[in-house]
């Protein structure tokens, strides 16, 4: 289970708890994915083609779709060719999927640390620590803010490395007028029920290389080779098929697809709701003292995923356990990812990236989805202005 799951306890006083992020479902998806269950296909089927025609055109780049966003970064790492001896230069301030995909594959990750105000990954930082064995900058578009894409691309480019941007956060945005998904060699998105669109579990890579794209396609897939001219043994039959390079099943299903499309289509909807809430936020902050409230950078048109509020002094985590109180369950994104045991077991330890470990510290995911009316915002903001009043 991701970190992001949202969990919901019992309703208090009468009111309903309030998660930090949740899907909205709407009867015409349920009507999408009911089209599927009654037609052939419940597996690779038409409705994978078209979710990733629809994907391509909203990324402006071909799209692969997959069975989650920790597939997806699994796929393009491999798709990238990373194995040991390779270093992946990425920032803690993600879930642990970015950097564990890589380990997996038997790669060194490199942290490098953070912008302090949007929490994305600092070109100077990821510049540091750039060697000859780097392999892949992998930066993470945190919270749905896109990364300084144009500098960390200069950056792989000079390194000999491929830039992979992490968008989890940030299907839907945009960098200087260029969607996400187009900036970067390798785009990696998920559309876990929290996210800015939904499959339930799905992911997706895009990338307009058609090499890499297309050994992120076979990955995805096992490996199997079936185009006559690419096998190593035509004549064995008309069922044959080849594995060249190892693959895993990671195909997403045409039931999840047809979810996937229908989301896609109110995916301007949800960001419209999600950037009027994050306005509303930051109008209601603007005078605390003791919080800031997310930066927007020029040229960036975030797809707000989350709502990070910093609390500078040094009660966030009082903040946390007053709005849980309430029924209004914040949540904390992230640990720093060399702080889990298994990265302190192979020897990273804190104090490594001092920013990003701030930035933990400060940080409070406010609720932040699409179905929220204005009774809910007024709801979280009373009640943090209302924690803020006290001593
Ligand atoms: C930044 C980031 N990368 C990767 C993932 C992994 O996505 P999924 O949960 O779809 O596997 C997530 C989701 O939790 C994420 O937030």
């Amino acid at each position: 289970m991701s970190s992001d799951s949202p969990d919901l306890p019992a309703t208090e006083g009468g009111r309903s708890p309030l998660p930090y992020g949740r899907q909205s479902v709407s009867e015409e998806d349920i009507a999408a994915v009911v089209d599927v269950l009654r037609g052939d296909w419940l597996t690779t089927g038409p409705a994978v083609t078209r979710f990733e025609a629809a994907l391509g055109a909203c990324a402006q780049a071909p799209a692969v779709v997959v069975s989650s966003g920790t597939a997806a970064l699994h796929t393009a790492y491999a798709a990238a060719g990373i194995g040991p001896g390779d270093e992946v230069v990425t920032s803690p301030m993600t879930f642990v999927a970015t950097a564990a995909a890589a380990t997996m594959l038997g790669a060194t990750v490199v942290f490098a640390d953070i912008e302090p105000d949007t929490g994305n990954l600092d070109v100077e930082a990821a510049a540091a620590a750039v060697t000859v064995s780097t392999a892949v900058i992998a930066a993470v578009d945190y919270a749905g803010h896109p990364v300084e894409a144009d500098a960390l691309a200069a950056l792989a480019g000079d390194s000999g490395a491929l830039f992979i941007e992490d968008a989890a956060h940030s299907i839907g945005g945009s960098w200087h007028g260029r969607q996400v998904g187009s900036l970067a060699d390798l785009t990696t998105f998920s559309f876990y029920p929290t996210k800015n669109l939904t499959t339930a579990e799905g992911g997706a890579v895009t990338g307009s290389d058609p090499e890499l794209l297309g050994r992120a396609r076979r990955f995805r897939n096992h490996g199997l080779v079936r185009e006559r001219d690419h096998l190593r043994h035509p004549d064995e039959g008309g069922w044959h098929q080849e594995v060249h390079e190892l693959g895993l099943n990671y195909r997403l299903p045409d039931v999840l697809c047809a979810l996937g499309i229908s989301q896609l289509a109110r995916l301007g909807e949800f960001k419209r709701r999600r950037t009027h809430i994050v306005a509303a936020y930051n109008a209601a902050f603007t005078d605390l003292d003791s919080v800031s409230t997310p930066p927007c950078r020029q040229g960036a048109d975030p797809a707000w995923h989350l709502y990070p509020l910093r609390v500078h002094d040094g009660r966030r985590r009082a903040l946390y356990d007053a709005l849980r109180g309430q029924g209004i369950l914040a949540q904390v994104n992230y640990v720093p990812v060399h702080w889990h045991p298994v990265y302190e077991d192979l020897g990273y330890r804190r104090g490594m990236c001092p920013r990003a470990e701030e930035f933990y510290a400060q940080q409070l995911s406010l609720p932040l989805f699409p179905a929220m009316d204005d009774n809910d915002v007024e709801r979280v903001v009373s009640t943090v202005r209302a924690f803020f009043r006290r001593p």
